[in-house]
């Protein structure tokens, strides 16, 4: 059984920083985020919640530069991203290092990890797109969702999901979407279960 715990608390005096963040809907008050030490960010806090999973501790929380092999790992051990993604080589590395840079500096990205112990048990990269339509809305593209093969059907995908979902709403987003390969009917099943229509076709053009 999986439980959402609140957290944390304040780790530091807010600064004019957190209190514009704050009144601009980008740093939540609540009990899913705790403001610390800056990561690299914007300020925000690393941890973004933390889950009771099988009476055991998984903390999701922002992701380091440390983590990406790890997260690189999840991503390749699917069977579609085996063929596209993994650290083979130096120049491999530095491709997976360079994205992180960009995404770490990007106060309208998190890329979250999830944590059991010392493992990353899963990731999920959650992007914040601007646009005109729906009345100016803001959205929330959810990305690359891995959960590690011994941690699946136990609740924590769906936790995940629970998780960026409140942080979607928390900053203003209209909607959240996803793409997901026509392959993966297991994840359709899953998606729709969470109340995701599948009302558009999503087309891609390799570049
Ligand atoms: C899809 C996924 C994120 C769900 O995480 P989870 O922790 O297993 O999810 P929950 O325990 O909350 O829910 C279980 C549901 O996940 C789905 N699921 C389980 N194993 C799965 C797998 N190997 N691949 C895809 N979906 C799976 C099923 O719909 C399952 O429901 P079911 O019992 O009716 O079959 C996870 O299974 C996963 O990482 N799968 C492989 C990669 C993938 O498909 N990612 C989505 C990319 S769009």
């Amino acid at each position: 059984m999986l439980v959402a715990r609140p957290a944390f608390c304040f780790a530091r005096p807010l600064t004019i920083r957190d209190l514009f963040l704050i009144l601009s809907k980008k740093l939540p008050l609540g009990t899913t985020h705790c403001i610390g030490w800056s990561t690299g960010q914007t300020g925000l806090m690393d941890v973004l919640r933390t889950l009771d999973l099988d009476s055991s501790s998984v903390v999701l929380r922002r992701a380091k530069a440390d983590d990406l092999p790890a997260i690189v790992d999840l991503i390749a051990a699917d069977q579609l991203g085996t063929a596209r993604d993994g650290i083979r080589t130096p120049a491999d590395l530095a491709a997976y290092q360079e994205a992180f840079r960009v995404i770490d500096a990007d106060p309208a990205q998190i890329l979250m990890v999830a944590e059991s112990g010392h493992d990353i048990v899963a990731t999920m990269q959650l992007s914040f797109i601007p646009g005109l339509s729906r009345r100016g809305a803001l959205r929330a593209q959810l990305e690359a969702v891995r959960v590690h093969e011994a941690y699946r059907d136990r609740g924590l995908g769906a936790a995940i999901f629970a998780w960026a979902i409140d942080e979607a709403r928390q900053r203003g987003c209209a909607l959240v979407q996803l793409t997901t390969d026509k392959s993966r009917t297991s994840a359709h099943r899953f998606y729709e279960r969470l109340g995701f229509v599948a009302s558009h076709e999503g087309m891609k053009l390799a570049l």
